[in-house]
Formats: C-alpha cells, structure tokens, sequence
C-alpha cells in the first residue's frame, strides 16, 4: 500500500482497490467506452515522438497504452497508479502487446516517486476529479515538478456541466424516486469543476500557455442496456447504499425505466452516450 497521511486519499484508495477487479475484468470494455476521451488526449498533445511521458493515475488501460503509438519506439510512456492491481494489469496487457516503450510504477500521484524534471510531458485523465481544490493543485505542483521546462501537461477530466445526457438517462430517474437530494453527489465522489477554474490551478502553479475546452465525447458501451446500467452501478459502490433503503418494488422500477431511457441510445451493438469532457493543457 502507498502510504497516504490524507483520510479524503485514504478513502479514494480504498474505493479504487475495491473497484479495482471489476475494472481489470472489463477492461477491454472500459478502453472502447473511453475511446473518444483517450483519442481527444492524443489529440491535444504536439508531438511525442521520442518523448519521456508520464501518465498520472494511469489505471490498467488507456491513455498509457494508446499513447505507446505517439512516443515511438525512441520514447517511453511511464504509468503511475496507487493500486497495484492496476499496475499489474497493465504490465500484463503491455507485455502481452509486445510494447517495449511502457514501464509502470507504483506511487501516490502527490507525492511523485520521480526526479525533478524528469519528464518532458505528463497527462493525467479522469484522475483529479474526485480531488478538492486543494489536492488537485499538490497533485499540479508535482506534475509541475517533475517536468522539464517547455514541458507540456494535458488534463482531461470531467468536468462540471460535463454529464451529458447520462443525467436523464440514470441521475434524474434515481432522483425522482429515491428520497436523496442529490443523487449525483451521493453516488460519486466528484469535486467537478469547470474548464476555466481547472486552468486558473494550472496557472496558480506555474504553467503558461493555458488552453481550456470541453470537447464533446461519447460514451460507447459494447453491450445492451442492461449490462450498460450493472456496469454504471458497479463503478459507483455509493449507489448499493441508496439501493439498500428502498422497497425492492421500486428499485425494480428504478431499473425499467433506466432500461428504457438508456434504450433510446443503443443501436443493437453499442450504448452511446453524448457526453462532454473537459480538457485543459499547460506548458511548464
Ligand atoms: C477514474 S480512474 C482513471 C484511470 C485512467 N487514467 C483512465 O483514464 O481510464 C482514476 C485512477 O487514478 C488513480 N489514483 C487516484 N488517486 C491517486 C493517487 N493519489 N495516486 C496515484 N493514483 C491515483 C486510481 O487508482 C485510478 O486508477
């Protein structure tokens, strides 16, 4: 375990170890619903060939994996996660894919297990969202860090009015019939914030040359819209306790009419779900 004196840290890494299987189960899922944010990410960088680059919070799939193809065979793609099941994972898929160019390391993403300056680009998605102010600019300060200077970051997040139509799919249904006020907050941990305030912490650290943007995204999901909704709730365990204080009678009902909303967007193959990820980049 990586030692965190922060109980809010604490908490975020017990929910990722408990997550943790299911994700590396499904892994291949998560890549193909994460493809537009992994493509916007590869997108928004200049040019990696040859470069170090660090991924923060990497988890056991993409970006790490799809940003090997932009470094070349030259450069060299480092993950760094706190769960080392996820380090694990990836290790596995990255050997499995032949990918010389990738190493993982297990750390805590606050306090960075790396040299100062010593990678010349750094991303970190979906992996600050869940932070307060306060912990997302410690975690900017040690990207900040560890760069070299002219070296680029790009943050990819969700972001606040970045839900897209997953609220009416799911978020509004639970609302309508549980008694919690706000469901989104009760079944997540998000501290969301927009695409401008991300880019002020980016400057009160120190990066120049801001860019901020919400792009539009799609969640894909290979799998009907039952599988889609099990999915959505075994990736937030807060739901279990809002399950667990209604009558089964209206959780079913809960469950038909997600079913029948999410519906709406599958084609017969996929689930796909307009949404919007914020994403914001910076130069050291
Ligand atoms: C939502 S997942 C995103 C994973 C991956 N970046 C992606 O885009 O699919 C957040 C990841 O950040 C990692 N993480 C959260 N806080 C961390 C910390 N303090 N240090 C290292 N990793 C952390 C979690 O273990 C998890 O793998």
């Amino acid at each position: 375990m990586v030692s965190t004196e922060i109980p809010a840290v604490q908490r975020l890494y017990d929910r990722w170890v408990e997550l943790a299987p299911s994700l590396c189960e499904n892994i291949d899922l998560v890549d193909a619903w994460t493809k537009e944010s992994t493509d916007l990410i590869i997108s928004t960088f200049s040019d990696l060939e040859a470069k170090k680059v660090l991924d923060i919070g990497c988890g056991p799939g993409d970006p790490t994996l799809s940003l090997t193809t932009l470094v070349g065979e030259k450069g060299e793609i480092v993950g760094l996660d706190f769960v080392s099941r996820f380090i694990e994972e990836l290790e596995k898929r990255a050997t499995s894919k032949n990918l010389k160019n990738i190493s993982v390391k297990l750390g805590n993403s606050l306090d960075l297990p790396f040299k100062n300056e010593s990678f010349d680009a750094a991303c970190c998605r979906f992996g600050m969202q869940y932070l307060t102010n306060d912990l997302k600019i410690r975690q900017l300060q040690e990207a900040y860090r560890v760069l070299k200077k002219g070296g680029e970051i790009v943050v990819v997040d969700w972001g606040e009015e970045a839900h897209g139509e997953i609220k009416n799919v799911y978020l509004d249904v639970l609302t309508k019939h549980t008694a919690t006020k706000n469901v989104d907050k009760a079944s997540t941990d998000f501290n969301l914030i927009t695409a401008l305030d991300f880019a002020r912490l980016l400057k009160s650290v120190g990066f120049l040359n801001l860019q901020w943007d919400y792009a539009e995204i799609h969640w894909r999901w290979q799998g009907t819209p039952v599988t889609f909704w099990n999915f959505i709730r075994s990736m937030s365990p807060q739901m279990d306790s809002i399950f667990a204080n209604i009558p089964e009678e209206t959780a079913n009902q809960i469950h038909e009419e997600i079913h029948r909303n999410v519906a709406k967007y599958y084609d017969g193959y996929f689930v796909s779900i307009p949404a919007k990820n914020i994403v914001v980049k910076g130069v050291k």
